[in-house]
């Protein structure tokens, strides 16, 4: 089983045999290996547009090329493999160009995905959720369905400037055109599951509740946010899948380019923080998990969701019957990391020496970081 996470800074490849055990492990760190693009922490930070934050889709394309040729020169057995599936970060939306979809179900073995799929893309740079250009859009949508906590009841959260649908409705106001040429929008998780299948893959549930588009209960679009976020939405959204379906089989092109057995199977891809959620197995309302990664994120299991204008409700990527309830935090280890480089000689061995020289929680006295960034603008007036 392959198991692929495409986080912000890099893509991981982890190979488990049946009794789960790592038997392989790659890596592909955005910045330095595929340099060219130019990203920092695998993200490109817009100047002249306030909070703008983007990836640019080819990369992540070009990272799976990389990732399997590292996966095939480490001596993987590809014909071994009966299922891959994966992880991607949350909310990021990626845009495929009318027509895209015969590209992507006829692919050449003999070349690389990237120069085939380099004009596929109606955007070229995929929001992502470090992005918080989309107030207006936010604001727009909750007074469409009568209010924050309104959106929040149907779809999990109130609207947030991350969230897909607020991204999508941004691209409809600002792009009209490039809207219209789009036949499909795709999560980074549906996104590299369509890569895998040579196909469209579906939504999941759970990813798809990260979009304030998806009814939580009934786990459908909800016709009225789709209204109120752009029009012909619902057909370029596709249908959803329950999060531990099967999405389809591995395509031609990696049977005959890598070697995969063609019955091996694509399970769903979700995102980061609900497949955290499943490999740590939680099931008993009430445990929480804590997950450190770009952002931090507080996660658990309900029955009983109550929706609020605080935090975000999934449906549980692995129980149809129950939830899952998440806090996220956007200054993670980017501010983590800054925090240590500035004071502790960029060693988290120091890191640790510091934290463990007072009690924990350090006599009540407990610090809220947030890294700014600063732009200035210098206007020459001649
Ligand atoms: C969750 C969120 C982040 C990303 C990070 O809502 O925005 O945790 O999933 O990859």
């Amino acid at each position: 089983f392959v198991e692929l996470v495409f986080s912000v800074r890099s893509l991981k490849a982890t190979v488990l045999d049946s009794n789960l055990n790592i038997v392989a492990s790659e890596f592909v760190h955005f910045d330095t290996e595929l340099s060219h693009y130019k990203t920092q922490d695998g993200v490109y930070r817009d100047s002249s547009i306030n909070g703008r934050i983007v990836s640019p889709t080819s990369m992540w394309v070009e990272a799976l090329d990389l990732m399997l040729q590292k996966l095939s020169k480490s001596k993987l057995d590809f014909g071994k493999i009966a299922a891959v599936s994966g992880s991607g970060q949350q909310h990021g939306s990626v845009y495929w160009k009318t027509g895209s979809s015969t590209i992507l179900s006829s692919l050449d073995h003999q070349k690389p995905l990237l120069g085939q799929l380099v004009d596929a893309f109606s955007i070229k740079e995929s929001p992502i959720w470090m992005d918080s250009s989309t107030t207006a859009q936010c604001r727009a949508i909750e007074e469409a369905v009568g209010g924050g906590l309104e959106l929040s009841k149907l779809t999990g959260s109130r609207a947030h400037e991350r969230f897909t649908g607020p991204q999508i409705k941004k691209i409809y106001e600002t792009q009209p055109d490039v809207y219209q040429n789009t036949e499909r929008i795709s999560l980074v998780s549906s996104f590299v599951a369509s890569l895998l299948i040579g196909a469209y893959a579906s939504i999941d549930e759970t990813d798809g509740a990260g979009m304030n588009l998806m009814d939580i209960r009934q786990r459908v679009w909800s016709k009225k946010v789709l209204e109120a976020t752009a029009p012909g939405l619902e057909e370029k959204l596709g249908k959803l899948a329950p999060a531990y379906g099967v999405a389809g089989y591995v395509a031609p092109y990696f049977v005959k380019r890598y070697n995969f057995n063609e019955k091996c199977l694509v399970v769903q891809w979700s995102g980061d923080n609900p497949n955290s959620l499943a490999g740590l197995t939680l099931n008993t309302p009430g445990d929480l998990a804590i997950s450190l990664g770009t952002s931090d994120t507080v996660f658990g299991i309900t029955s009983d969701p109550q929706p609020r204008l605080e935090g975000h409700v999934f449906p549980n990527p692995v129980d149809p019957e129950s939830y899952m309830v998440m806090l996220v935090y956007k200054n993670g280890s980017l501010t983590r990391e800054d925090v240590r480089n500035r004071y502790a000689e960029k060693s988290w061995d120091t890191f640790n020496k510091f934290l463990q020289q007072t009690p924990p929680l350090n006599g009540g006295k407990i610090g809220f970081y947030y890294k700014i960034y600063i732009y200035i603008y210098i206007i020459i007036d001649d």
